[in-house]
């Protein structure tokens, strides 16, 4: 469903990413890489936010390569999302959707799997982290996109709280049934989220068969450049 072909991507003299290829079907991939290897780089050129150099992005065979970001149905939660602060959790959520995408029956599904009913008045500064990532994920998931990509959502949260947000993570973008391409940099969370992992490494993408073996090559990476 989702097919990304030869993405080439340098930012002056460094090349990051280099013939980066992928595919995903309706499944959670995750995607492994060290620090600064390129991953939020791939992503941004799925989302749209970024161009690529060279190579192109393909949606359900729809070439969306050269589609700004709201024109293509990627719903997309950031490394580091920013919540609107003066709107309210309802208000943040339905911003997604005001150009008629999604559905009130999706929105009620999403409000009441993510448990976010009694909080949607409140500010974000009145949210703890993990309620601001269930908000985050709610907010790229209401326009129903025909995509997901999450770079480390739960990156800020606490051992314990993520224990509760995987399974809700999980549940709900399934429930999409659309391809999620998921970043981390933790191996218990890859496990317990992706059905399907790769590893970047030198600006390309390959398929790994578990994330402990993705974890193991990162590793050597790591000390190679130390
Ligand atoms: N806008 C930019 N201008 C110049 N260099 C950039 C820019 N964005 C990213 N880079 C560089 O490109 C490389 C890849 O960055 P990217 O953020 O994609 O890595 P990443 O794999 O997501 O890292 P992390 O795991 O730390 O989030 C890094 O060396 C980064 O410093
Ligand atoms: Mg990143």
């Amino acid at each position: 469903m989702l097919k990304v072909n030869g993405i080439y991507k340098a930012y002056g003299t460094q090349e990051v990413l280099k013939s980066a290829c992928l595919e995903i079907g309706s499944e959670i991939k995750v995607l492994i890489g060290i620090n600064g290897c390129g991953k939020s780089t791939l992503l941004k050129i799925i989302a749209g936010i970024i161009k690529s150099d060279k190579g192109n992005v393909l949606l359900r065979e729809k070439n969306i390569t050269h589609l700004a970001p709201e024109e293509r149905r990627v719903g997309y939660v950031p490394q580091h999302p920013a919540l609107f602060g003066h709107k309210s959790v309802i208000d943040n959520i339905r911003y997604g959707m005001r150009n008629g995408l999604g559905s009130e029956e999706l929105l009620e599904d999403l409000l009441s799997m993510l448990g976010l009913n009694d909080i949607l008045n409140k500010k974000p500064g009145e949210l703890s982290g993990g309620y601001k990532s269930r908000v985050s994920l709610a907010r790229a998931l209401a326009p129903e996109p025909e995509m997901i990509l999450l770079d480390e959502p739960l990156s800020d949260i606490d051992a314990a709280v993520k224990e509760t947000l995987l399974p809700e993570f999980r549940r709900v973008t399934k429930l999409m049934n659309v391809p999620v391409l998921y970043v981390t940099h933790d191996p218990a969370e890859a496990e317990q989220i992706g059905d399907t992992f790769s590893v970047m490494q030198g600006g390309r993408v390959n398929d790994i068969d578990s994330a402990n073996h993705a974890f193991e090559i990162i590793k050597k990476d790591k000390l190679i450049s130390v």
